[in-house]
């Protein structure tokens, strides 16, 4: 596991989209997975701003997100299908049939995520935030890990931290469905940045914890090829 500590939340993130971007020049049609959530905003910001000045051609590349709320329609701003649309999607040139977000209906099937995401050849690179309880995608703490995209119940925690973007708590959708911490494994390279002291404990706990479904990011420990890229805030309890 590669850890990376850098002085600011944009620096960290920026080093993830420096990675992306390897992985799109390397290998044009790669398969990216791809996140959601505030951090990983500005490595999106890059790939976008080299996408523009023609560095970045993502018209062969294909795109499995790792989740979205059960529930919310995807013309709903808050949904992480317009989240995608708004943030990169509708801003490179990605072709509309590559693109490909977990079905947050009520008949949603994670089976079919997973072929589709085995068909497609596996995910080359996968960027990943962190929860402030150590969830990855929205893998939750749990008495055991879940391979396969599933439907999840989301804890308290997790509301409460995603109701910045909700009017209240009681806004935020109770389920979602998330990749499974299988899928995540899966990846031949997986990018995880954390910022921000509230990340400080599952950060430590990632790296340096037991490996437990009750902090799903410890499984990372035994991914080969693995970087978190954290600030110093998150990187706090990191002392040797
Ligand atoms: P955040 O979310 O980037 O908005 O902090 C990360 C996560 O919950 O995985």
């Amino acid at each position: 596991m590669e850890f990376h500590v850098y002085d600011t939340a944009r620096e960290a993130c920026e080093a993830a989209g420096f990675l992306f971007a390897a992985q799109i020049t390397r290998k044009g049609d790669s398969i990216l997975g791809l996140a959601t959530g505030s951090t990983p905003i500005p490595a999106y910001e890059m790939m976008v701003e080299w996408h523009k000045r023609g560095v970045l051609d993502f018209s062969r590349i294909r795109t499995f997100n790792l989740d979205e709320y059960v529930g919310i329609d995807y013309k709903n701003p808050l949904s992480y299908h317009a989240f995608m649309e708004e943030n990169l999607f509708g801003k490179v040139n990605i072709r509309k049939e590559n693109i490909h977000l977990p079905s947050g209906n009520a008949a949603a099937d994670g089976e079919a995520y997973d072929k589709m995401i085995r068909d497609a050849g596996g995910i080359d690179i996968q960027l990943l935030g962190i929860g402030r309880n150590g969830h990855i995608g929205f893998n939750e703490p749990a008495d055991e890990f879940t391979y396969g995209t599933h439907v999840v119940t989301l804890t308290e925690d997790t509301i409460e931290a995603n109701a910045r973007f909700f009017k209240s708590a009681d806004e935020v959708p109770r389920q979602a469905i998330s990749m499974g911490v299988g899928n995540i494994m899966a990846a031949k390279c997986v990018v995880l940045v954390a910022t921000g002291a509230n990340k400080a404990q599952a950060v430590y706990d990632t790296i340096r914890g037991p490996i437990t479904p009750r902090v799903p990011a410890s499984i990372l420990q035994l991914h080969p090829c693995c970087v978190i890229l954290a600030d110093r805030e998150a990187a706090s309890l990191m002392k040797d």
